[in-house]
């Protein structure tokens, strides 16, 4: 490590002076709340994907929410999902009183296994929740045809997918209801916020009520007309709608997607070149034919057999020489709500064991530089070799 090198904050947001100037201007403006820019930002994102409809919501964690809830579930349902994910895409099947079943991953993509999925099927199951991991698309053509042959919704997590497609077909354009994150790490970031796409106007339009307090109208739609229209509570509804300040920045975080998506991807292919001669990890495998992986995280594999420390003592040496990283993720059955709940152990779900056991996110972004990145490659070969077991 140089010592002046700075610490590589894992998934630094990318921005430049467009998105300041429009905070400003929002700010100006005196409408900060749901208004003009948050209605421009979902029209921009749906064109963008392609789909008939979206709506922009405060987080994808909402979002999901809103999708199931808008699909009917609840208590007693089941809706199958991986458990290679964030905590949040099966804790909100938990907060509509439905069970989370996990289905296993293929150990190749790291994504959820079709074969796996049919084995889950039950008389409860009425949704898949498939979820993209770090960006490469799940394999949708299974997916929906078991999804048609018994009858289930298809719900996409595509947190990670902005910019990825499948099979010629956008995802966000695939499903019945596709949601998107713009965290502060991802490839659109707002901060905090969200996108549900999908081309079925009913489903959309319930979801926008829902996601303001169940009102016949935004606030937005109530002040900005020449004479006053009451509104009503049609259904009790939730806080989920996105503001005018985080969509001045999702504005133009979409316009640079194509380019920042074409500098990631020379990135990737850099870390892979940089640990072509290292035996003690595995990068990503590469894209199958007919799909695109969104480039979100790029996240490499240990080999633990080779080396003599484990994964967290390697994020902590990384942490040492001033590169962040990140665990994604520590299946979400290993974790202790869903141990104590549904009694899982470790051995249930090998696939995803193995790799939440070894993977490691290194930082990457439109942001980095050449130089970042080697110095990340050349940073962990050197840490994997001063622990190798030979
Ligand atoms: C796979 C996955 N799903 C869902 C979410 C939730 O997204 P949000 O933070 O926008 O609620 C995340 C968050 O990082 C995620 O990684």
């Amino acid at each position: 490590m140089n010592r002046k090198d700075t610490f590589l904050v894992f998934g630094k947001p990318h921005f430049n002076q467009d998105e300041i100037d429009e905070i400003i201007d929002t700010i100006k403006s005196g409408w900060w709340g749901t208004g003009p820019k948050t209605e421009k930002f979902e029209w921009l994102f749906k064109e963008y994907i392609g789909s008939k409809y979206s709506l922009a919501v405060n987080s994808a964690t909402s979002g999901l929410f809103l999708a199931l809830k808008v699909l009917g579930i609840s208590e007693g349902d089941e809706v199958i999902t991986t458990p290679l994910t964030f905590c949040s895409t099966a804790n909100v099947i938990l907060h509509l009183g439905a069970k989370p079943v996990f289905a296993d991953i293929e150990s190749d993509s790291w994504n959820i296994d079709p074969i796996q999925i049919e084995k889950k099927i039950t008389k409860k199951t009425k949704a898949i929740l498939p979820v993209h991991l770090h960006g490469r698309p799940c394999k949708m053509d299974q997916i929906r045809a078991i999804a048609k042959k018994h009858k289930l919704y298809v719900v996409e997590d595509a947190a990670h997918a902005t910019e990825a497609w499948f099979k010629k077909k956008k995802i966000g354009n695939i499903s019945d209801i596709t949601v998107f994150s713009f965290y502060v790490t991802k490839n659109i970031a707002t901060g905090e916020g969200g996108m549900v796409t999908t081309n079925n106007r009913k489903w959309i339009e319930k979801m926008r009520v829902l996601s303001l307090h169940g009102l016949s109208r935004d606030a937005y739609k109530r002040y900005s007309v020449k004479e006053y229209v009451n509104y009503e509570c049609m259904y009790p509804g939730y806080k989920f709608n996105m503001t005018d300040l985080t969509a001045s920045l999702g504005i133009h975080q979409l316009s640079r997607v194509k380019k920042n998506f074409k500098i990631r991807g020379q990135l990737w292919d850099l870390y892979n070149k940089e640990f072509e001669d290292c035996p003690l990890l595995s990068v990503p495998k590469n894209e199958d034919n007919d799909t695109v992986h969104a480039r979100h995280i790029y996240a490499i594999l240990l080999k633990l057999e080779l080396i003599k420390v484990s994964r967290d003592k390697c994020i902590s040496l990384l942490i040492r020489e001033k590169i962040g990283s990140g665990v994604h993720f520590t299946p979400v059955h290993l974790h202790h709500y869903y141990k104590k709940t549904f009694g899982y152990r470790k051995g249930d779900y090998p696939n995803a064991e193995f790799i939440g056991e070894r993977v490691i996110s290194l930082p990457f972004g439109a942001n980095l530089k050449v130089k970042d990145i080697k110095r990340v490659a050349e940073t962990v070969k050197k840490l994997l070799h001063q622990n190798s077991i030979q």
